[in-house]
């Protein structure tokens, strides 16, 4: 029997022999807990005493972690070692945000210069359109920045703008255009005014069907609101690994600025993907999130896995997923300019670790990504929050809190935080049936009226939870988040044996689109789909 099979049945021999715990024993009968279930790194401190483990189930998850190879693996994706084996790639973002100065040579090249380089002049263009030194065609400085692009070449950067808006030079407006739905584009054209506005147009592959076309509506609009074709040069720039493309498109190479194929899209905006960033908040705001970011990098491969902020949070996951068997993890950010969070994590999880085979071509034999969701609290309390604490569905949840606000509201942050914290509690302690009977007398209610109305007062309980505390938003901390949540992914498809940076799954749709879109312009039979698609189609078309 393998090392990693033997762990796995220890760990589910051990949920058996857990499997009556109730949080609130553990923390009655071990008063050190919450001092010993914590660990703080990169400017965060993570409280992970509100899960459903104990001293045996952490040691089990190491053994696991071990016999996975998980440092082995670590150290292959920080050195460059291709694996991305699908596609025969690295996976270097950590490169992007290695602030060593040093050298990492792969392939006989030095990448950490031609980061360094590219980020440069990536840099004087950013200060040039901030500055105002950067006209358009008339003359007029850039006020309107458009980032055209979807997945990865948008989330990220609209992700981290809306969360740093605060920091960001109030001269200039940021939008962003994604959807192929032609209200998107329509919707923020509506507010830009074609002389005083830079279009990006992010797309690794510069074949994405959305950005292309939304490149294209822009040039259109850009050419009828009387810009003129000379001008284009000064309104539109891309950001693409695929020079060719973005030349044949029509935007020059002075005009582009690089992305590797050892960057994967959803873990980009670190690169020059992050263009819009570095528009917003300045060199020294973007150095700042890079910083954020190589202080969890050096955590994350330094610390002894014990102490080790990331593999902690993935084997947590990992015990809830594979031995309890939840399927759904919740992101709680408990603050309003995260509210994309949940989103953004939703493609850098489920688009990282939604897989079914395994390094070896070989169907899984367990479960791999969970179903990554989630909503701003206080929100979401008055949304989905009643599930969470009296459905059926145990939800691991994490809560992500600032100690400070940057709002002129200080009633409003403590109120924020009391919220934080009484959901957490809630959710683990529950309340029992004595502590609602002596909540009903309090109130009045005894007797046949207590009784008929206490199974539909007491709450189980025992619903774990972490907590991820920072000081305050700010560039550095989201940095160190992100770049937590990345490595939290990394750590999981180890465990699973995954390759957690390819994506062909999403191609299948994106081929049959292309061959459906013939049908719909008539330039193509309706054959060979299912009768619901023929049906619909006829019904869109008005056959
Ligand atoms: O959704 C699939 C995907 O390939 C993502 O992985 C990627 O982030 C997105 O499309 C956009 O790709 P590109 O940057 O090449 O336009």
């Amino acid at each position: 029997m393998s090392m990693v099979t033997r762990a796995w049945q220890a760990l589910e021999a051990h949920a058996e022999t857990l499997k009556t715990t109730h949080l609130r024993g553990l923390f009655e009968r071990d008063p050190g807990r919450a001092e010993r279930y914590r660990i703080e790194a990169a400017g965060w401190l993570l409280d992970y005493s509100k899960n459903r483990i104990d001293d045996r189930a952490v040691a089990l998850l190491l053994d696991l972690a071990r016999a996975a190879e998980l440092e082995a693996w670590r150290e292959r994706l920080f050195r460059g070692e291709r694996i991305n084996h699908t596609e025969n790639r690295a996976v270097l973002h950590t490169a992007l945000r290695d602030r060593s100065g040093g050298v990492l040579e792969v392939d006989g090249r030095d990448l950490l210069a031609e980061v360094r380089a590219e980020r440069e002049r990536l840099y004087r263009f950013a200060e040039a359109v901030r500055g105002g030194d950067w006209r358009g065609g008339t003359g007029e400085p850039i006020e309107d920045v458009v980032n055209i692009g979807i997945g990865g070449s948008d989330l990220g950067p609209r992700m981290v703008c809306e969360a740093l808006a605060p920091y960001a030079e109030p001269r200039l407006r940021l939008h962003f255009v994604a959807n192929i739905d032609g209200e998107d584009i329509h919707d923020v054209l509506q507010r830009c005014r074609p002389e005083r506005t830079l279009f990006i147009v992010s797309s690794k592959s510069f074949t994405t069907q959305e950005t292309l076309n939304n490149a294209r509506a822009a040039r259109q609009w850009f050419l009828e609101q009387g810009g003129r074709e000379a001008d284009l040069a000064k309104h539109f720039v891309a950001v693409t690994a695929n020079n060719r493309l973005a030349t044949e498109f029509g935007i020059g190479r002075e005009q582009q600025f690089a992305m590797w194929d050892w960057v994967g899209g959803r873990y980009s905006l670190w690169s020059s993907i992050g263009l819009p960033i570095v528009i917003a908040l300045g060199p020294a705001g973007f150095d700042a999130l890079l910083d954020g970011a190589w202080a969890m990098d050096r955590h994350f491969r330094e610390a002894p896995l014990e102490k080790n902020m990331p593999v902690i949070l993935g084997l947590i996951g990992v015990w809830y997923n594979n031995v309890l068997g939840f399927q759904t993890h919740a992101i709680l950010p408990y603050a309003q300019r995260l509210a994309r969070l949940p989103e953004y994590l939703q493609q850098a999880d489920m688009e990282s670790n939604g897989k079914s085979v395994d390094r070896a071509g070989r169907p899984v034999e367990r479960q791999t990504g969970p179903v990554i969701w989630g909503g701003v609290g206080t929100n979401a309390q008055h949304a989905f929050f009643q599930l969470m604490h009296q459905g059926t569905k145990p939800i691991p949840a994490d809560f992500i809190l600032f100690r400070e606000s940057r709002a002129p509201w200080p009633p409003h942050q403590r109120m924020l935080l009391a919220n934080a914290l009484g959901q957490m509690e809630a959710l683990m302690r529950g309340k029992t049936a004595e502590e609602v009977r002596a909540e009903l007398a309090g109130r009045g209610v005894e007797g046949a009226a207590a009784e008929a109305l206490l199974p539909y007062l007491v709450f189980e309980g025992n619903k774990p939870s972490n907590a991820l505390l920072a000081e305050r938003l700010e560039p550095k901390t989201l940095g160190a988040l992100i770049a937590l949540y990345e490595h939290k992914i990394f750590v999981q498809s180890v465990i699973w044996n995954i390759n957690a940076y390819d994506q062909w799954g999403v191609e299948y749709g994106k081929q049959l689109a292309r061959g459906l879109l013939e049908v719909l312009e008539g330039r193509a039979p309706a054959e060979g789909y299912s009768g619901s698609t023929l049906a619909l189609l006829a019904r869109l078309r008005g056959d």
